[in-house]
């Protein structure tokens, strides 16, 4: 670890480095003020220890100072007795811990101890807060994606509900956690509940919890999601999957922010923030008695459509590079290329399941293709995705159908064999002139 320390008495000062640098740490020290401030910019230390009285300043604004610079610093302040109003000044202003003169072995072990095990654990915080935010990154720079962010913004600010509609894999959860992430609440839990998911009977129970005894089998008292989320936000994914005694509790939470747990006879409040998502068409589930209407109305305050892949087809160079990233990373293999052509061809699929399976596509070519550099030939094979579903779905005249194959099956095999006509012939038993005017008849350059 980098240690600095500012200390107007030159043999506190050497006494620290000593016993820091035998501990492993790299150590400087400033006997005065400016200059301490000053090396701290330049040493970047991850601790500082800094005297509360110092010549000609004050601990205290040079403690501000630190933080304000750089809030991860671990500031620990050094005072005499006499000084100790102002350490507990020091901690409420964001020190990590003070030590008290006379300074010893023992007293200088423990704080810094102390310092690095919160250092690490910070650090490791970091990382995985870094890598949930890499998770939930919302790419493209369409205007479908545009829109979205800056509805996200401004719905973010209030505690307003918010309904989030939209296909399969459009990123309707990565709304919710944007959502959840801009607001007041981000350093509270963002709790997901999925409908979907859990058996009917035990929606209730999971989300609201429930008391010792409530039904066989409930021998303790547990938790529901609900309560995780308090001061938070709680994703209420698939809504439209919920079932109707769940939804009348749901619509208690939003009107008198309370509920009960199952079995539980004591009233409990609740504050958190509702985010609902669902790809169901709720108007029709109202309709048909499926889904509350008060509760359809108090949750569609604010609607917001995730766009399907092919309404924003702009974004899939965007998105494909990102993935390459994304996985090279997560599975610690060489990062791929693909080729333009290769690019192009994947923007002209259909993406039923939208991003998710753009998203499972790359991580397939990560898993099952060797080589870095991908081209279109690498990846028929791993295709199949709902554009071939479609091809066999789809009626037509079998004439016409035929023709459609025939060109896809020769196009595919030429590529294959790089465009060479005569390659391509023998080994699909054809003679040249036959199959260079089946070319020609269907148009395939
Ligand atoms: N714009 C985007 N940028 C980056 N990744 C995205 C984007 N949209 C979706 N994804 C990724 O696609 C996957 C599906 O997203 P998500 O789970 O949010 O979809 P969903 O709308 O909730 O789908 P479902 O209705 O099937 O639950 C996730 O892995 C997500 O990271
Ligand atoms: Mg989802």
């Amino acid at each position: 670890m980098r240690v600095m320390i500012i200390d107007d008495e030159m043999n506190i000062c050497l006494s620290l480095k000593n016993i820091l640098e035998d501990e492993g740490h790299q150590v400087d020290y400033s006997l005065k003020a400016q200059k301490g401030l000053q090396k701290v910019k330049e040493f970047s230390p991850d601790i500082v220890l800094l005297d509360v009285r110092l010549d000609g300043a004050n601990g205290i604004d040079i403690l501000e100072k630190i933080l304000k610079y750089n809030r991860n610093i671990i500031v620990i302040m050094i005072s005499g007795h006499s000084g100790i109003k102002e350490a507990v000044k020091a901690i409420k202003l964001g020190a990590f811990d003070f030590l008290e003169k006379p300074l010893s072995l023992g007293k200088v072990k423990i704080a810094m101890n102390k310092a690095v095990e919160f250092n690490n654990i910070s650090k490791d915080y970091y990382r995985l807060k870094s890598s949930i935010d890499a998770q939930y990154q919302i790419i493209g720079e369409s205007k479908d994606i545009k829109d979205l962010l800056e509805l996200i913004n401004k719905v973010s600010i209030s505690d307003s509900k918010v309904l989030i509609r939209g296909e399969s894999g459009t990123g309707k959860e990565l709304v919710a956690y944007a959502i959840h992430h801009q607001s007041r609440r981000r350093d509270k839990p963002f709790v997901k509940f999925n409908s979907a998911a859990i058996p009917n009977e035990l929606v209730e129970s999971e989300l609201f919890g429930f008391e010792k005894g409530a039904f066989t089998g409930a021998v303790n008292r547990k938790d529901g999601k609900i309560e995780q989320a308090d001061g938070g936000s709680l994703f209420l994914d698939e809504i439209g999957d919920m079932n109707l005694n769940a939804q009348a509790k749901v619509l208690r939470v939003i009107q008198e922010g309370e509920f009960e747990r199952v079995g539980g006879t004591k009233t409990r409040k609740i504050d958190t923030r509702i985010i609902a998502a669902t790809h169901k068409n709720l108007e029709k589930l109202v309709e048909i008695g499926k889904f509350r209407e008060d509760l359809y109305y108090r949750l569609n305050v604010i609607p917001i459509i995730a766009s399907p892949l092919r309404s924003h087809p702009e974004d899939i160079p965007i998105l494909i590079n990102y993935f390459l990233n994304y996985f090279a990373q997560e599975l610690k293999l060489p990062r791929k290329i693909f080729n333009p052509e290769t690019i192009q061809e994947i923007q002209s699929w259909e993406f039923k399941g939208n991003v998710r399976e753009l998203k499972n596509f790359i991580e397939r070519v990560y898993i099952l293709i060797e080589q870095e550099q991908i081209g279109i030939p690498d990846i028929q094979n791993l295709s199949l995705n709902s554009k071939e579903t479609d091809f066999w779905n789809q009626t037509l005249f079998f004439k016409e159908k035929r023709r459609e194959f025939e060109k896809k099956y020769l196009q595919t095999q030429l590529r294959l064999y790089g465009g060479n006509i005569s390659k391509t012939a023998e080994v699909l038993g054809l003679q040249i002139s036959n199959l260079s005017r089946k070319l020609k008849e269907l148009n395939i350059k």
